[in-house]
């Protein structure tokens, strides 16, 4: 059974994905803004013709007012592993299917979560700002020393596919020793041996990098508070790659300027996109804008599995991805 949809997108992305839509016989309208859109600009968007599917990003608080004003909307497909910014109980409520992009991100998130470890333990953001600004005046044995890997205990918060991948690159590539905790124990030892803490104050205490893979629910809103910030050890990093409000941003700051931790890798942030301000004058950080899972490759993965999601649909048949 094939249903001809119409199909819009809040805003553009990798053409592979919407051509395949295409080829497949439906109408796609994509949004013509090169940036995210307002709620009203959404909302008058979606007034404008009666939609089938809408293909939404994780910048699109997709709300219940969204959900109401498209009641035509059959399937919502995420173009994102996160989904926090959907109502997902509305959506069930309204019948509507809600799909997301799982596992084509899970290797290029964890190769960049790495990567912020690295750079924030070497130092390299430090390291580069400093030679840029002609401050490079000879080799030092004591110049910007930064901390080894090898030994050292990678505490994961939050073991699913990307804290797994994380976890396996670090132990297997620099030897790091695994901490994780998460709500049950996950990790396979044969694939990577692994301390398991039920308990994150535990873990905070004897991690000396931090990685946050947890999913934004309620539960995990400001899970690295104040309290649990200044549980971990002065010489410890924090990196995170999963979802800004994890993090009590304000408190990070806080830490950080009193140097009661020794440095944090941030690639997503509370407020996205604003950034606190005591964040940006500080050495031990690193900012970046939420891109851990922008490779070319992966993002048009993305793009091909949220087409398959939605072209399935309309073929009567389920989703892979369905998020519930
Ligand atoms: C996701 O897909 O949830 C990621 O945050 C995108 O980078």
């Amino acid at each position: 059974m094939f249903f001809m949809a119409n199909i819009f997108v809040t805003r553009k992305i990798p053409e592979v994905g919407i051509e395949a839509l295409k080829a497949a016989g439906h109408r796609v309208v994509v949004s013509k803004k090169d940036g995210v859109l307002t709620k009203d600009e959404l909302l008058s968007a979606l007034a404008a013709e009666p939609y089938d599917a809408l293909i939404s990003l994780l910048t699109d608080t997709i709300d219940e007012e969204i959900l109401a004003a498209a009641p035509t909307v059959r399937i919502v497909a995420n173009y994102a592993v996160g989904y926090n910014n959907l109502a997902l109980e509305v959506a069930k409520a309204r019948g509507i299917v809600v799909t997301n992009t799982p596992d084509v991100l899970t290797d290029t998130v964890a190769e960049y979560t790495v990567a912020l470890m690295l750079a924030i333990t070497k130092r390299v953001s430090e390291a580069d700002r400093f030679t840029r600004a002609g401050r490079y005046d000879g080799w030092a044995p004591e110049l910007l020393l930064g901390s080894d890997l090898k030994g050292k205990t990678l505490g994961i918060v939050g073991a699913g596919r990307i804290g797994a991948a994380v976890a396996k690159i670090a132990h297997h590539g620099f030897g790091m020793k695994i901490a994780y905790t998460d709500r049950t124990a996950s990790l396979d030892s044969s694939v990577v041996p692994a301390q398991y803490y039920t308990s994150l104050e535990e873990l905070l205490s004897v991690a000396d990098v931090v990685s946050l893979h947890v999913p934004l629910v309620p539960e995990t809103y400001h899970s690295l508070d104040e309290r649990r910030l200044r549980l971990m050890k002065s010489t410890a990093y924090l990196i995170n790659t999963s979802r800004g409000p994890v993090i009590d941003e304000a408190a990070l700051a806080q830490v950080l300027i009193e140097k009661v931790i020794a440095g944090a890798a941030i690639d997503v942030f509370e407020n996205e996109p604003a950034v606190h301000p005591s964040l940006l004058n500080l050495e031990n950080v690193i900012l970046t804008p939420h891109i851990a899972s922008a490779t070319k490759e992966t993002r048009e993965r993305m793009s091909s599995m949220v087409a398959e999601n939605v072209e399935l649909f309309f073929k009567g048949q389920t989703p892979p991805h369905i998020v519930h």
